[in-house]
């Protein structure tokens, strides 16, 4: 843990409940703060317009030293040499009230200086969103209690900050779990725009200068006169946090909103039409930071239909922003999604570079080719785009994923801070010199004007803003970390914690130590040795279903068969995508004695027999790992549990539920993978584990009144590959069995299936005792039910811990029907003390 805290600061007691609604800027009181350190008692703004940056970090200044400190600061005087105040303006605002500044340095577009070692605390930026950014870390070094006095510049390493909203006209959100959105509803932008705003100063916290509200997947009737004034709506309430508003388009839009019989990028008139709907964009919004479009990919329309290139159809949207300094990201997720799996040389992770290597140095200026971290498509595990390096005279941006699609939907913890370090000091030796993918996206690497970073965000209307309390450390970190992508994933986390949760050591200990943990427990139990992924591609990215990556055009192939697994990416047998690495890394992905074990896989088919470096088959760390990540996962609940009384009740009970489900669902996919592999390759686990589960008592073999067998699919998500539901979906079912393990004491596991459209209700009774009840409404507790089928999305474990059972006892589940839900149940586990099964 870094030694940053200047005191061993005073607890106070844990606070009231907590929504999290404030994210991590609550400002919560620090015991007798006033004792460590004295905070002017005046904020000087050198500009006080409304809605100019520089007064909202006043309005925020007040905010904070009043939460912090219980001081109210007096606005309302200027300051002389020898009296004390926080004075916040841009620096030319500074010198013209105060004259020079020393040591302030060089300070670029959104950069700042914060000096808290005079009498008076200077704020100063370059640009007024620079101020504000500058008030932020003020109030965030009191908020952490790091009293020492400082005088430091601060400057951003990449111009383009930027979140990426999926959100869609309706409200709904692509690949969001929090509820519906913030920014539109029923085919409007929203009226109330309170939430906009608040979501607008998070984000400004973290340095973030520009949102992208709606989703890639466009609807161009965005660009009706209706929305057209709502985007006005909407940027007026970002303003005065220095946030930029974006738009995603639809490329069809002269042809299907315009009317014009085409939308060919090299046609005069098409070309007219998106000049003319620019202007009107730019009079509703006239700081508009431009556009962003996906073209030509998952049947989205785009140049290619013209046969126009991909430069063509973005330099079309250049053109018509450029007047207005508008900016266009373009997307390099391009990618045919009809290649045959017949084909061992095809291959969808060559897609950005076959599509984009001969346009490099083709696009406008103001174009920035935006480019998904890894080839595929936000894996659990993927080596670095290769496209990174093969554009050099193209400005590039990073997309990151901050709503973890492929990471358990925010019903899982996964701290994705590691990953996106992982990634951005990835070092594609471009030219044999050093090229960190954190410097090429910044502009350094290759002398781009423009570079940055895109977060898909996933906020939606849910008061935690993510749907999860601890899933807002991502959002935390993609600002923090595409600030300055030097910074450490730990020390980042570390602030989060203490800001978010305060500072009681255990709770600092506990949080860091589970989040630390989470991505490689996470990517242990779903794919490993770079299969990407193992989760249901062809319906939601949630649960297990490793035969849907294969026999399809999606192309996110494993190619496992009997007796092996992996892409052969290799140039000498394979698909040739080590090829599109420079050739320091090609050389190392071409052979299976240099690739790292992590990404065996992505890189190489191999048999299930082939050796690891730690000399582990493929197939038994298969298992192993399975079983290590989801023994992680049990941790979790018990670590959280142990800050019971340190974290108010509210988020604690929250973050609990979440946590139990984990647990739950790790150990879905730890059988259901270990299950398929096992299946298909019949080698048996050397621990003698999978397919092997002593403790449990099938629903299948149990005495059924009301209740009937179903087949599970994919069957490997259901232990004994069978389920029962109740015979009607208005009816009550029971199965019931006789107890022959010893008499003692258990936690007894119940694992069911929750499906959305309904809230079956079930009922455990042993013996005499009814042990518990619960209800299957993850749709209301989790806020994310993810299918309506019995599968490895719906499948769910309670536990009723320490329960008195004595052999020959009759163990009952009761199941009442409800909705689309027949009360699906897979088995009971019976578990002695350190059994999980
Ligand atoms: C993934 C994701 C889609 C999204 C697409 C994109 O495929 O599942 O929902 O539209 O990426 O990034 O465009």
């Amino acid at each position: 843990m870094r030694l940053s805290i200047l005191f061993s600061l005073p607890l106070l007691n844990v606070a009231s409940a907590e929504d999290g609604s404030q994210g991590w800027l609550r400002y919560a009181p620090i015991a007798n703060a006033n004792d460590y350190i004295t905070v002017p008692s005046r904020v000087v703004a050198l500009n006080v317009t409304r809605g100019s940056p520089v007064y909202t970090a006043q309005q925020e200044l007040e905010r904070g030293i009043k939460g912090i400190f219980g001081k109210q600061l007096e606005t309302n005087s200027s300051v002389t040499s020898n009296s004390s105040a926080i004075i916040v303006g841009t620096l030319d605002a500074y010198r013209a009230a105060y004259g020079d500044l020393e040591d302030v340095g060089d300070l670029l577009d959104d950069g700042f200086f914060l000096s808290t070692e005079g009498l008076s605390v200077i704020i100063v930026g370059n640009n007024e969103r620079g101020v504000l950014y500058g008030a932020f870390e003020y109030l965030s070094r009191l908020a952490q209690g790091r009293f020492l006095p400082i005088s430091t510049m601060y400057n951003p390493q990449a111009p383009i900050r930027w979140t990426n909203e999926w959100n869609n006209l309706d409200g709904s959100i692509e690949r969001g779990y929090a509820g519906p959105s913030i920014f539109f509803r029923d085919g409007f932008v929203v009226d109330n725009v309170t939430r906009v705003s608040g979501y607008a100063r998070l984000l400004a916290s973290i340095r973030v200068n520009g949102i992208v509200i709606n989703n890639v997947n466009a609807n161009a009737t965005l660009l009706n006169d209706r929305n057209l004034q709502g985007l006005g709506r909407l940027a007026d309430a970002m303003r005065p946090y220095g946030i930029q508003l974006g738009i995603s388009l639809n490329f069809a839009s002269p042809q299907d909103f315009g009317g014009l019989p085409s939308f060919d990028p090299l046609d005069p008139k098409v070309d007219a039409w998106w000049a003319n709907i620019t202007d009107e964009v730019y009079k509703r919004v006239p700081d508009m930071a431009g556009y962003l479009v996906k073209a030509n990919s998952e049947g989205q329309p785009g140049p290619l239909t013209y046969n126009r290139t991909l430069a063509d159809g973005a330099n079309m949207f250049a053109r018509a922003v450029k007047p207005h300094g508008g900016l266009v990201m373009f997307r390099a997720f391009v990618y045919d999604n009809h290649i045959s799996p017949a084909n061992w040389t095809a291959d969808r992770a060559n897609a950005a570079v076959d599509f984009f290597q001969h346009l490099d140095g083709k696009f406008d200026e103001n174009v920035v080719v935006q480019i998904k971290y890894g080839a595929i498509d936000f894996q659990v595990r993927e080596p670095a785009n290769p496209l990174f390096s093969t554009l050099r005279n193209t400005s590039t941006s990073i997309e990151l994923q901050i709503t973890p699609e492929y990471f358990g939907q925010n019903d899982h913890l996964v701290y994705l801070g590691p990953l996106w370090k992982e990634i951005l000091e990835t070092d594609m030796r471009a030219d044999s010199r050093p090229s960190k993918i954190k410097d090429i996206v910044s502009g350094i690497r290759f002398k781009r004007p423009l570079g940055g970073y895109a977060g898909v965000s996933g906020v939606g209307t849910n008061a935690t803003w993510l749907g999860s309390h601890l899933a807002m450390s991502n959002l935390y970190a993609y600002g923090r970390l595409a600030w300055d992508a030097s910074q450490d994933a730990e020390d980042v986390l570390q602030d989060w914690i203490r800001l978010t949760f305060g500072f009681d050591e255990q709770v600092m200990e506990i949080i860091t130590d589970m989040s630390m943990k989470s991505w490689p427990a996470y990517e242990n139990y779903s794919g490993n040795l770079g299969i990407q992924t193992l989760t249901d591609i062809l319906y939601t990215h949630f649960g297990p279903n490793p035969a849907s990556q294969d026999n399809n055009g999606w192309g996110q192939w494993t190619r496992a068969d009997k007796v092996s697994i992996g892409m052969d990416r290799t140039v000498k047998n394979g698909t040739g995508n080590a090829g599109q690495y420079s050739p320091e890394l090609a050389s190392m992905y071409e052979n299976i004695e240099t690739t790292p074990d992590n990404l065996l896989l992505w890189f190489h088919h191999v048999p299930y027999t082939q050796r690891l470096k730690s000399n582990k088959t493929v197939i038994q760390h298969f298992y192993d790992a399975h079983y290590e990540g989801a023994a992680t996962a049990q941790k979790f609940v018990e670590q959280w549990e142990s800050l019971k009384g340190k974290v108010d009740e509210e988020r604690y009970e929250n973050v609990l539920f979440e946590q139990k489900f984990q647990a739950g669902h790790a150990l879905v996919w730890r059988d259901s993978i270990n299950q398929f592999y096992y299946n298909l390759s019949e080698i048996p686990d050397v621990a003698k584990r999978v397919g092997n589960h002593p403790y449990r008592i099938e629903a299948e073999k149990m005495s059924l009144s009301g209740y009937q067998f179903c087949a599970v699919n994919p069957f490997h998500t259901a232990s004994g590959a069978m389920a029962i539901v109740t015979t009607s979906n208005t009816t009550t079912g029971t199965a019931t069995a006789n107890i022959t393990f010893a008499s003692g004491r258990y936690d007894i596991a119940v694992n069911y299936f929750d499906l959305i459209g309904g809230r079956a209700k079930y009922q455990l009774d042993v013996g005499n005792q009814t042990v518990g009840r619960w209800i299957g409404d993850n749709e209301d507790k989790l806020g994310h039910a993810p299918s309506i089928y019995l599968d490895g999305h719906s499948a769910t474990r309670i536990t009723f811990k320490g329960v008195d059972v004595r052999q020959g006892d009759v163990v009952r589940i009761t199941g009442q029907a409800n909705g689309n839900e027949p009360a699906p149940l897979d088995y009971i586990s019976f578990l002695p003390p350190g059994i999980v099964d």
